[in-house]
């Protein structure tokens, strides 16, 4: 593996940090139950920072000061274990990954408390994500006491905490091309998986027979598996926003609307995608699909470098309110249907967030009062919806009706790229799930 990208950041952090030091760790090994744990996922800080898979490991960089002119990056690890290697496979070892992951320095995870005084001692701020995770800010909160009770000898403890958090996130945000490249790679799967799903589709399969043809497709073409739990929702439950019970059998006549996407490396795309069932749109399905799709394309045209974050949600808003008007939802003008938010039992969530690492990735949305400006290299995704519960006065022929369609955008210097491809018009739907 090329440790370049990720010692390049460390290296763009150590100059945020001047003559601080930080620590980040990985996530722990979860236990499922009894003696069976959940597949392990490293933390998204640690590995944007190192690329480094093993859990119990942790990065200290330190930056320069007077008395220590260079930067440094060390990273603790667990040890080799000839024995464990064979139970639970390879592991690095710190004189190997130091050289693998490009670090300064590379000791046992055992030596870290031990060391952890003299590593902050005599640095005037220390960075870390504190509260996340109890018993490294224990571990902290020891060493600094430690350092504490050397001030005789001359030894200072850092006076200001910092939440790494922060810069970090702010990296984050701007996807620098290795991302980009990986981002695609994530987007182009998840969107063979949806197609897949599409082509496999029946009346009268299981919700959950979708969510297999997605998994393989995943695991088929490389990914690491699903980035989040897939919902595969058919009717009426493509109404319940985080439905994954994934176990209803597909009715002839509806819709079903997946929302799945894969990781890759550490990152994740974010599809949604609703179709009928039997492969043909009829009546009201078509009216609201046709709705939320031009509500898609509404936003993805706000989405340049300058505008608002909001921009590209208020864009889909308006184009959804005018189509709940259409249907008969509401009645009313746009402006005042906002205004009251009346629109809200029919679309309640927003109309993206950022994508990375996390599926909700990293970053701030608002800086004070301000929305974040985008800026070319942020990637997001693009979502609306429409989800009609049976409900006062709503029609007869559009309950359990609920559609999204949700694409990856990455912002550009002259606009946005959409890096998903699942087909997403009625006559492209249609055509992929043509059985003749
Ligand atoms: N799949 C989570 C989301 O769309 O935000
Ligand atoms: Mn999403
Ligand atoms: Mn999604």
């Amino acid at each position: 593996m090329k440790h370049e990208p990720y010692s390049t950041r460390r290296s763009a952090l150590l100059k945020e940090i001047g003559d601080g030091v930080a620590i980040v760790p990985t996530a722990p090994e979860r236990v499922r139950n009894r003696d069976s744990h959940h597949p392990y996922r490293y933390d998204s800080y640690f590995w944007y920072l190192s690329g480094f898979h093993e859990p119990e490991a942790i990065i200290v960089l330190l930056g320069c000061n007077e008395s220590n002119p260079f930067a440094r990056s060390i990273l603790f690890c667990r040890e080799k274990n000839a024995e464990r290697e064979v139970w639970d496979g390879f592991r690095f070892g710190p004189e190997a990954a130091c050289t693998a992951f490009g670090f300064d320095a590379a000791y046992a995870i055992d030596e870290f408390e031990q060391r952890l005084p003299e590593l902050i001692a005599n640095r005037r701020t220390l960075w870390h994500a504190l509260g996340h995770d109890t018993s490294m800010d224990a571990k902290i909160i020891a060493a600094l006491n430690a350092v504490r009770t050397q001030t005789r000898a001359g030894k200072r403890a850092p006076g200001e905490m910092h939440d790494l958090r922060e810069a970090l996130d702010r990296m984050r945000l701007i996807k620098d091309a290795y991302e980009a490249g990986i981002m695609r790679r994530a987007a182009s799967i998840a969107s063979a998986g949806h197609v897949r799903a599409m082509r496999a589709c029946r009346p009268s399969m299981a919700e959950y027979e979708l969510e297999a043809e997605l998994g393989y497709e995943f695991r088929k073409r490389g990914a690491d598996g699903h980035a989040y739990s897939p919902i595969v929702a058919s009717g009426h439950n493509a109404c319940i926003l985080h439905y994954v019970e994934n176990n209803k059998l597909l009715a002839e006549h509806a819709l079903v609307l997946i929302d799945a996407g894969c990781e890759v490396e550490g990152y994740a795309s974010d599809i949604t995608r609703t179709f009928p069932v039997n492969g043909r749109f009829v009546g009201a399905q078509r009216e609201a699909y046709e709705i939320v799709l031009a509500a898609q394309e509404a936003a993805i045209a706000e989405i340049k470098p300058g505008a608002a974050f909001i921009a590209y949600h208020d864009a889909a808003l308006r184009v959804l309110v005018q189509g709940m008007i259409d249907l008969k939802l509401l009645s009313g003008s746009i402006d005042g249907i906002i205004e009251s938010e009346a629109y809200k039992p029919f679309y309640m969530h927003r109309t993206g967030h950022w994508l990375g690492l996390d599926v909700h990735d990293a970053g701030e949305y608002k800086t004070g009062d301000d929305w974040v400006a985008l800026q070319a290299g942020m990637a997001l995704t693009v979502e609306p919806g429409l989800y009609i519960r049976p409900g006062d006065n709503v029609p007869g022929h559009l309950h359990g009706i609920g559609i999204r369609i949700e694409d990856d955008v990455f912002v550009t210097a002259e606009g946005c790229e959409i890096y998903t491809t699942a087909p997403k018009s009625i006559a492209e739907i249609e055509e992929v799930m043509r059985r003749d």
